[in-house]
Order: C-alpha cells, then sequence, then structure tokens
C-alpha cells in the first residue's frame, strides 16, 4: 500500500501525518516549537527549532509505522504563513525567523505604501505587519548588516522543504502573504521586489501546491531508511490554504472557520478576490487557477487560554468554557455580562492596528469566571463578525463552511459562532482533518496518485450548528456596544 506524508510548520509544534491511498491515517505525530518574546510585540523562533521538531515528528510515525513508510511516495508541505526567514549564500540562517504575529513593523507599512504609489492595485491587498515584505524593510533598517547577508528569503515550509531537498521553492498560496506576489499571474513582481528592497535572486522558485517542486535528498532519503528512492515533495501551501484543501474546500463559495491561536475565516474563489480597504487578504489557492479571500482575527482560542492562564485554570479550558455555558443559559446574566474587546495581539481584519489593545467593559462586582469566560468567547465570535462583514463587502461570502481549529471541539462555542454571524456551521467528521492531512493530499495529486477532484473530497458532517433567531436580538444589541469599542 503506497503512503503519503505531510507535514505542518506550525507555531505552537511541527505536525506530522502518514495516511494510505485510500487517505486513511495511519500515524500522526507532533512535537512542539517554542515561540520567543524578547520584546513588546516581538514574535519569533528559531528555524533549527523547526527542523528538529520535524525530524521528531517524522520519526515517531516512523516507529508507529515502520514498514507502511517505507512505502512512502510523496511528501506535501504545509506551514504557518508569512514568517521571514533569512538565510546568507551558504543556506545558513541570519537570524531568528520574525513570525506572522509579530507586529513590530507598522511604520515600515506605511512606508511600502509610500515607495510603490499603486501598491494596492498591484498587490490586491494592503500591507500588514504580519506580511513578510514589511518584516525586510524592518530588517533593512534596523539590522543592516543582516539585511546586506541576506541571499535569500524564505516561509518557514520552505524552509523545511530546504532542509529536505536543498532546494529554494515555495508555492503560490504562501507566497501570495509576502507581498511580494503578483497574485493574479502567480509570478513574482519585480515592482513590488524593489519596493521592498529586494531582488528577483533572494525569492525562491515557484509552483503550484499540487506539483513536484523537487526531491527528497539522498541524505535525507537514507536517514529515514528510504534507501536511494526519489521520493517528490510537493509545492504544497500556507496552513490556510493547506486545511482547505484538507477539508475539501476547494471550490467557489467553500469555506471554513478555523479556531485555532488566530481566528480565520477562509473563503475558496474561481477568481482573484480583493479589498484591501478593508484589509481583506485576497490570495493564490495551492491550487491551480484557484485563489481564496480570507480575514485572520490575531487572538482567537489564545485569547481563552490568556484567560484560563491568568484565572489559574490554564489547564481546565473545557471547565472554562462548560462555566460559560451554564451562564449563558440565563438570558438575565447574559444581557448583563461584560463585553470582551479580543485584540490581545493588535488586530488584523477590519483595523490592521498592531497597536490595537484588548478590553473588558461593563465589569462589576458579581461577575465571576465564568462571565469573563462567556465574554471572551463572544468577543472572538463579534471579531470574526467584523471578518464576515468583510467577505460580504468583496462578494466572497461563504456558501458553506466548515469548522477546524482546536477551538471547534467546544459545541457551545461552534453555536454560539453561528448565532453571532447568522450562517450554518458544520462540525466534521475526523480528528484528521488540518493542514498536515491537506499538505499529505496535495502530496498525493503532485504523485499522480488522483485528479484534485477525486483527491480534494469533502469530509462527512457530524454535527450542524444553526443561528439560534430567539438569541440574535440581544446578541445584535451587544455586537452593536462591542462595534463602539474600538473607536473609542
Ligand atoms: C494567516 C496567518 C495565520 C498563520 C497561522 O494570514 O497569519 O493564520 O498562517 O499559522
Amino acid at each position: 500500500m503506497t503512503t503519503y506524508l505531510g507535514i505542518d510548520v506550525g507555531t505552537s509544534s511541527v505536525k506530522a501525518v502518514l495516511i494510505d491511498g485510500n487517505q486513511n491515517v495511519i500515524a500522526e505525530a507532533s512535537s512542539p516549537v517554542e515561540v520567543l518574546r524578547p520584546r513588546p510585540m516581538w514574535s519569533e523562533q528559531n528555524p533549527e527549532g523547526w527542523w528538529i521538531a520535524a525530524q521528531e515528528a517524522v520519526a515517531h510515525v516512523r516507529e508507529v509505522a515502520p514498514q507502511d513508510f517505507l512505502e512512502l511516495e510523496a511528501i506535501g508541505l504545509s506551514g504557518q504563513q508569512h514568517s521571514a526567514t533569512l538565510l546568507d549564500r551558504h543556506g545558513c540562517v541570519l537570524r531568528p525567523a520574525i513570525l506572522w504575529n509579530d507586529g513590530r513593523c507598522g511604520r515600515e507599512c506605511a512606508e511600502l505604501l509610500e515607495r510603490v504609489p499603486d501598491f494596492l492595485t498591484r498587490a490586491f491587498n494592503t500591507t500588514m505587519p504580519g506580511f513578510t515584505a514589511p518584516k525586510l524593510l524592518w530588517v533593512a533598517r534596523h539590522e543592516p548588516e543582516i539585511f546586506k547577508e541576506t541571499a535569500k528569503v524564505l516561509l518557514p515550509k520552505d524552509y523545511l522543504r530546504f532542509r529536505l531537498s536543498g532546494a529554494f521553492v515555495s508555492d503560490m498560496s504562501d507566497s501570495a502573504g509576502t507581498l511580494w506576489l503578483n497574485i493574479a499571474r502567480r509570478t513574482w513582481d519585480e515592482v513590488l521586489l524593489e519596493g521592498g528592497g529586494m531582488t528577483l535572486s533572494q525569492m525562491p522558485d515557484l509552483v503550484e501546491g499540487s506539483e513536484i517542486s523537487t526531491y527528497l535528498s539522498r541524505d535525507v532519503a537514507s536517514m529515514w531508511g528510504l534507501g536511494d528512492r526519489r521520493v517528490p515533495i510537493a509545492g504544497g501551501g500556507g496552513d490556510n490554504a493547506s486545511s482547505a484543501v484538507g477539508i475539501g474546500a476547494v471550490g467557489m463559495g467553500d469555506g471554513f472557520l478555523s479556531l485555532g491561536t488566530s481566528g480565520v475565516l477562509f473563503v475558496s474563489t474561481d477568481r482573484l478576490v480583493s479589498l484591501p480597504e478593508r484589509t481583506l487578504h485576497g490570495f493564490c489557492h495551492a491550487l491551480p487557477q484557484r485563489w481564496h479571500g480570507m480575514v485572520v482575527a490575531l487572538s482567537a482560542a489564545s485569547a481563552l487560554s490568556w484567560l484560563g492562564a491568568l484565572l489559574g485554570q490554564g489547564h481546565d479550558i473545557a471547565g472554562l468554557i462548560r462555566g460559560a455555558e451554564t451562564f449563558a443559559a440565563d438570558p438575565e446574566r447574559r444581557r448583563s455580562a461584560p463585553i470582551f474587546l479580543p485584540y490581545l495581539t493588535g488586530e488584523r481584519t477590519p483595523h490592521n492596528d498592531p497597536n490595537a489593545t484588548a478590553r473588558f467593559d461593563g465589569l462589576r462586582a458579581e461577575h465571576d469566571s465564568a462571565a469573563l469566560a462567556y465574554a471572551v468567547l463572544e468577543g472572538v465570535a463579534f471579531a470574526l463578525a467584523d471578518g464576515l462583514d468583510v467577505l460580504k463587502a468583496a462578494d466572497a461570502a461563504p456558501s458553506s463552511c466548515m469548522l477546524v481549529g482546536g477551538g471547534s471541539r467546544s459545541a457551545f462555542w461552534n453555536g454560539l459562532l453561528a448565532d453571532v454571524l447568522a450562517i450554518s456551521l458544520d462540525l466534521p467528521e475526523g480528528a484528521e482533518i488540518g493542514a498536515a492531512f491537506g499538505a499529505a493530499r496535495l502530496g498525493m495529486v503532485a504523485a499522480g496518485a488522483g485528479t484534485i477532484d477525486d483527491v480534494c473530497k469533502k469530509p462527512a458532517i457530524r454535527a450542524r450548528f444553526n443561528p439560534d433567531p430567539e438569541k440574535l436580538p440581544l446578541l445584535a444589541i451587544r455586537r452593536n456596544h462591542y462595534l463602539k469599542m474600538y473607536p473609542s
């Protein structure tokens, strides 16, 4: 039985999943990686840590399924988007990677818009501190010696590809998040590069996510016990596009809502969608001739972990959610609950403001941990509703929407999200769904194991959450209050 390996370079861990030709999960593993926050608003990681964690995760998969691993036909890669990995001309890492949730380069975002007067129409996106291009301008200004030495800039999964193969290649979905790509033509844009002080030679080659990018190096193949097999590595995708492939969100209007560290609403489209003035992320999909619209709330499930840690209930998030559910069963208490603005790490959609801060409004002596937990769950839902409004304005609202990510384990939160967003949300079957699984699917397509439509099927639906009309009037009043909090 042939097998396929997907590896996802996440922010909290690197995950590996081995599937067979029928897409059954044979083995999966994850290995943690550390986030460094050396200064306020900074968020960094050591690329060596991704490589070590990837090796650990793959070693675990090999241990669980040694025979199946020998039948490996292809690999697919996925990873956190935007994070800048700078290499010198020998392929050595020059500084810790600057991550997608780092907020240091607000000034450089404004500068990029000045340097390239037609930036918004050329990039189809606006500049945001999370994206890659302004990070490099920051390095040029603050670390000119490092900038001078920079021979290649890679995204996390492409750095892993380099370690696996020695090749410098990226895919369209991930490269779209650099702000150096012409998203319509799916090629590097020399004007955008020049505006950011970069050159074409610093960019990796480009392939579609479902194409072969390169092959596993002899050294790694023999380290993994694969002898001299030439195992192809698919282009892969950014973690959001890969998750979409994993749940079959590949046709026009197919959407998902991901509740991870950040909250993401993603919609697959058959044309480029763009609304930069409202912070829509208009990117390429990981499949040829497909694009997607996306909105990102920077603090989602992480807002709940933050509250848990603060209340000393860091290890009992489920208990915190149960408390919120009991609290919310009483409409009177719900009406007088505090309202939470979840901008703990600034915000992208809809404000594009790294300096935005979080806050509880309406706190009173009677409010306990359950009231705060309810407010956090509801506040994150309000932030995502702002994102849905942006997708609607771009004519890219999802026609169907699945729930993915750790936060979707809570039926209560899923129901609250359906109420606040006023759309139905589908929870798919199967714990295997995720970006690593989507990457493995891209490996299958690249290896010729099936067409995109054969391979990228939608999973069965375990539960559907429909908006409850009775809840809507009160939520509308509370959202109105929420909408006034950021401007004030
Ligand atoms: C998307 C984004 C995040 C990261 C998380 O624009 O910044 O979703 O991809 O890994």
